[in-house]
């Protein structure tokens, strides 16, 4: 499926940096919606884990009942044999995830401040050394993402509205 049919947020840019930096690699995703950041990433990721509560969380999306986007998000992600897909709140399911067993991680979740300092106090123990922590919509008017992750480490770059924070 080419990401442009999906429904989301992603732009070129930022779909071209996630298809680049996730290749070969073992990927998380917090928040995949309807799968357009995910088939980026399933295009070139060696595994990809996905994790999303698929429901209406806080109007972000648009979506206006429960699990309105588990089946586009699965007719959109079936070519790919490489993703598994957990529905669930993030840091619950963070803690069946193994540490030191992920390259990327990327942060597309609740975009809401305590939310945010959530993913990262859960996720970080789960990147391996030299891996990359990535946030989208650390711009673009999500106050509480740039606030959480600008607590934490300042980012090594930012690609579209995408925050690169390498985990040293
Ligand atoms: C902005 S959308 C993601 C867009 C998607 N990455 C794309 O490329 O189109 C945010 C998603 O995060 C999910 N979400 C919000 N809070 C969550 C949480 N605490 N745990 C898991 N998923 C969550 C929502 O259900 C929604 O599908």
């Amino acid at each position: 499926m080419d990401y442009n049919k999906v429904k989301g947020w992603l732009t070129g840019e930022e779909a071209e940096f996630l298809k680049e930096i996730s290749r070969d690699k073992d990927v998380l995703e917090v928040g995949p919606y309807m799968g357009r950041s995910t088939v980026c990433i399933a295009r070139t990721a060696k595994s990809v884990i996905t994790i999303d509560t698929f429901k209406h969380e806080d109007n972000e999306t648009g979506q206006t009942d429960s699990y309105t986007s588990i089946v586009p998000f699965l007719q959109n992600t079936l070519e790919f044999d490489n993703i598994i897909t957990i529905i669930g709140k993030s840091v619950d399911v963070a803690k069946h995830i193994k540490d030191n067993s992920k390259d990327i991680i990327f942060i597309d979740g609740s975009h809401k401040y305590e939310d945010v300092k959530d993913d990262i106090r859960v996720w970080k123990p789960k990147l391996k050394k030299g891996g990359y922590m990535l946030f989208h919509d650390y711009y673009g008017g999500f106050t509480g993402v740039a606030k959480s992750v600008n607590e934490w480490k300042k980012p090594e770059r930012v690609i579209g509205t995408i925050a690169v924070v390498k985990i040293i």
